[in-house]
């Protein structure tokens, strides 16, 4: 099974899907741990209930984001984390930890990428008016919301949405498209025979 990390710092309902995925047997991983760094969100209740481990790391106690992103390397190699799954990680992540796990970190955003890269992707797109969005999973690069893209799933805008309305209808092909997304990683034990 692939050893995953998830970092949450929200409600953590695409951590749930993961979860859920394995239990279903969708995918064959286990979750090693889940990083946060907001106390207190709903992110740690569902990994309780699912018997992960949860460990803060609260980025308000390291002065630079370089900081943050070696403790969360060492919680990640002391959990023998091989794939890292950023599920809502509100945090902008540098190459410290970029290069400690070389492609094996993914991103879920809720945008068609590129379009709407960074923070209040949701509300941007009902700015810019375009009646299509939806959800991408992509590798991790330094640059914000730029690796190669994996898996996306389109959502309609509908006219009365608002953040909330379309957010919920994004987050239904988010859980669908990262377990997804995480399976296609699988490194290939068999060849293929011709
Ligand atoms: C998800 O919709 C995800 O796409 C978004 O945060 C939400 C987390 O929901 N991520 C970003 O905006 C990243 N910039 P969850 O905590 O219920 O999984």
């Amino acid at each position: 099974p692939m050893k995953l990390g998830i970092m949450a710092s929200g409600s953590g309902s695409n951590f749930e899907a993961v979860a859920q995925a394995i239990k279903d047997g969708q995918l064959n991983a286990q979750i090693q741990v889940l990083i946060y760094n907001n106390p207190g969100i709903k992110a740690v209740e569902r990994a309780e209930r699912w018997g992960v481990p949860s460990v803060l790391l609260n980025h308000r106690d390291y002065k630079r984001r370089e900081e943050l992103d070696t403790a969360i390397v060492e919680v990640l190699q002391q959990y023998q984390v091989e794939w890292v799954v950023m599920a809502g990680w509100m945090r902008i992540v540098t190459p410290v930890l970029i290069n400690a796990f070389p492609d094996q970190i993914i991103n879920i955003h809720p945008s068609l990428l590129p379009s709407f890269k960074g923070a209040h992707a949701i509300e941007k797109a009902l700015e810019a008016g375009v009646k299509i969005t939806g959800c991408t999973v992509h590798l991790v690069c330094p640059e914000v919301d730029s690796g190669l893209i994996l898996v996306q799933a389109a959502v309609p805008v509908l006219p009365l949405d608002t953040p909330e309305t379309l957010h919920a209808r994004i987050q239904v092909q988010e859980h669908r498209i990262l377990p997804q997304a995480i399976a296609q990683l699988a490194p290939r034990t068999t060849s293929v025979t011709l």
